[in-house]
């Protein structure tokens, strides 16, 4: 019997996080991939997972309008077919309510690009830059019902630099989530 625990993800856009994920997780890792999915049934990172292999499903989320629930419901229904075990949310640009995350209660991951509890939301960068930061990185942590809230797992820093934009520290910082995130995935599963 398989005794990986098996792994969702779930992306919005280009899926680089989720590359890394899948490709981390080889025949010796604690986790298997089984599943990416999206709320935008065009996002890049969709042909990305299926081109490793993964499969592979989306909830477009605007045909249920503001109706949050009802798209959640889809969402849980197509994830739980599968049983996973952890759900890791890599680049997912929706806000998901407390009653999803409830559902996956210690079992979801996110990564974020500040470092928490600093600048949770949008343009984390720019704000970083705004606020005279010399720092910047990224943040690993548990989903709980409050926005990019819940335990840290792990975070990583990069220095700001003279000149930085936003696109510039956003790259760099994308860099440590790429490493980041893989090293969290495993030490999260391995527990318990
Ligand atoms: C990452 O910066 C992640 O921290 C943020 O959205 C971005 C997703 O990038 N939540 P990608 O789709 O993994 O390339």
């Amino acid at each position: 019997m398989n005794t990986q625990k098996k792994v969702a993800i779930l992306l919005s856009g280009g899926g680089s996080n989720m590359v890394k994920l899948v490709e981390s997780m080889g025949p010796d890792h604690p986790a298997r991939p089984v599943l990416v999915m999206s709320n935008d049934p065009q996002a890049g990172g969709l042909q990305k997972a299926a081109a490793l292999g993964v499969a592979t499903d989306a909830v477009d989320h605007r045909p249920f309008g503001k109706d949050r629930a009802a798209f959640e419901a889809a969402l849980i229904e197509k994830l739980d077919a599968v049983q996973p075990d952890i759900i890791c949310l890599a680049g997912f640009m929706r806000i998901l309510t407390e009653g999803f995350i409830r559902h996956y209660e210690g079992r979801m991951l996110n990564i974020h690009p500040s470092l928490l509890p600093k600048y949770k939301g949008l343009h984390t960068h720019a704000r970083a830059l705004e606020a005279g930061d010399t720092e910047a990185g990224c943040s690993v942590h548990e989903v709980t019902a409050e926005l990019d809230d819940g335990p840290i797992l792990g975070q990583a820093r990069v220095a700001i630099l003279p000149g930085d934009t936003p696109e510039t520290l956003a790259a760099r910082v994308l860099v440590e989530e790429h490493k980041l995130y893989p090293a969290m995935l495993r030490e999260f599963a391995t527990r318990g």
